[in-house]
């Protein structure tokens, strides 16, 4: 089945947040798919699109400090580990090279293992930052910078 890289249209953050648990499960992140992020950094918002409907996404944009940022990555459980994170995180990575980013940056909690195991497969630095999201709130703080 081809699967094809789009950008993201309000159409599709409605159609994942339908299908939320689809992609993370028991985590509630509903609240951090901001229509924000689509309306107003749409070529850095993407979709893999197949025949049955949509595998994956990756919500970014880039900074002023020409970082791309990966705000949300996530993959159709019955999907993953075929490759489709990597390739959209590829797709990101050019698109936001092309606006300037000279370095990748990307969040998680540091329970989230797969989000660890799948950031170093692509080459990221990962690091613990107490406090990131407030008191006692540490984050894993993964980044990369693009040759
Ligand atoms: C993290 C996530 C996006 C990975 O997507 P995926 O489509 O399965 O990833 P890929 O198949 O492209 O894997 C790319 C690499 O990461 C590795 N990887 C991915 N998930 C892994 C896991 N759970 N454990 C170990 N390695 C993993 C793969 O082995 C692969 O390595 P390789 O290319 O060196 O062989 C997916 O598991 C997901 O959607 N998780 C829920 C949402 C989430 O937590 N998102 C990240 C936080 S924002």
């Amino acid at each position: 089945m081809t699967v094809r890289i789009d950008l993201a249209d309000v159409g599709d953050l409605h159609q994942v947040l339908e299908d939320h648990a689809r992609y993370w499960g028991e985590r509630d992140l509903r609240a951090l798919h901001l229509t924000a992020l689509v309306q107003e950094f749409g070529s850095t918002c993407l979709v893999a699109r197949a025949e049955d409907g949509i595998r994956g996404y990756l919500l970014g944009f880039v900074t002023p400090h020409r970082t791309g940022y990966v705000h949300l990555i996530a993959t159709r459980e019955d999907t993953r580990g075929t490759g489709l994170g990597r390739t959209l995180s590829e797709a990101f990575t050019e698109t936001a090279r092309r606006q300037g980013a000279v370095r990748l940056k990307a969040i998680t909690s540091v329970t989230n293992e797969g989000s660890i195991a799948f950031h170093r497969s692509l080459g990221f630095d990962d690091r613990v930052v107490e406090d990131y999201d407030g008191p006692g709130r540490a984050r894993v703080v993964f980044t990369r910078e693009l040759p």
